[in-house]
């Protein structure tokens, strides 16, 4: 059985009744120019006359990812590097292998919905909701924190954490310490 916990935080700005939202796209696809050095709202566009059928395409979900590391799992992303096609388009695809008792550590996905689809065995996932609730969805217990916030570099001040996770010190100090695997989630 296969053990993964998502956390989703939602941030909302609380402000005299004004909304703000994403724009609908101006053009139907703005493939990644990867060569550029510029940056916008995602990658610049390039050329549409040099894109091809190659900037919409991927392969290799097929493939199982290599869950011997210490979160045991492995997360194949298909995001803007992988199809530079998506760029701009709001969407992108995970596969996520786990070991046996394997986790996603718990990580936020600013502004994004995340749907989830298990081929194969048994996930325990949750999710806390935004401010003020900070309620638990589903039967997850709270465990790990994500390596955003204990392997960010440069650290986050020990004190600061120390204060926002209500422990000492040397708890933050000690987490800080830690290898931080990164399995791209
Ligand atoms: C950049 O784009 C080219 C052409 O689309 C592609 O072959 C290459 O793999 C991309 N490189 C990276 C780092 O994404
Ligand atoms: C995930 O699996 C791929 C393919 O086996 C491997 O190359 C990569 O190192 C793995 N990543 C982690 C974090 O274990």
């Amino acid at each position: 059985m296969a053990s993964a916990l998502f956390i989703a935080v939602l941030l909302t700005l609380a402000s005299s009744g004004a909304l703000a939202s994403d724009p609908g796209p101006l053009q139907d696809f703005c493939v990644a120019d990867n060569a550029s050095a510029v940056l916008v709202n995602g990658f610049i566009c390039k050329n549409p006359m040099k894109v091809d059928v190659n900037d919409f395409f991927f392969s290799g979900l097929n493939k199982p990812g290599n869950t011997n590391n210490r979160v045991g799992s492995n997360v194949t992303t298909v995001n803007v590097n992988q199809i530079g096609g998506l760029n701009t388009l709001g969407i992108s695809l995970v596969r996520i292998d786990y070991a046996p008792y394997g986790q996603n550590p718990p990580h936020t996905h600013p502004r994004a919905t995340e749907i989830l689809t298990v081929i194969e065995g048994t996930l325990h996932v949750g999710f806390v909701t935004s401010n003020p609730q900070n309620r638990l969805i589903f039967q997850s217990p709270q465990r790990g924190i994500a390596n955003a916030v204990f392997g960010s570099n440069p650290k986050i001040d020990d004190g600061v954490l120390a204060k926002a996770f209500q422990v000492d010190k040397k708890v933050i100090d000690y987490l800080q310490s830690q290898f931080w695997e990164d399995n791209n989630n």
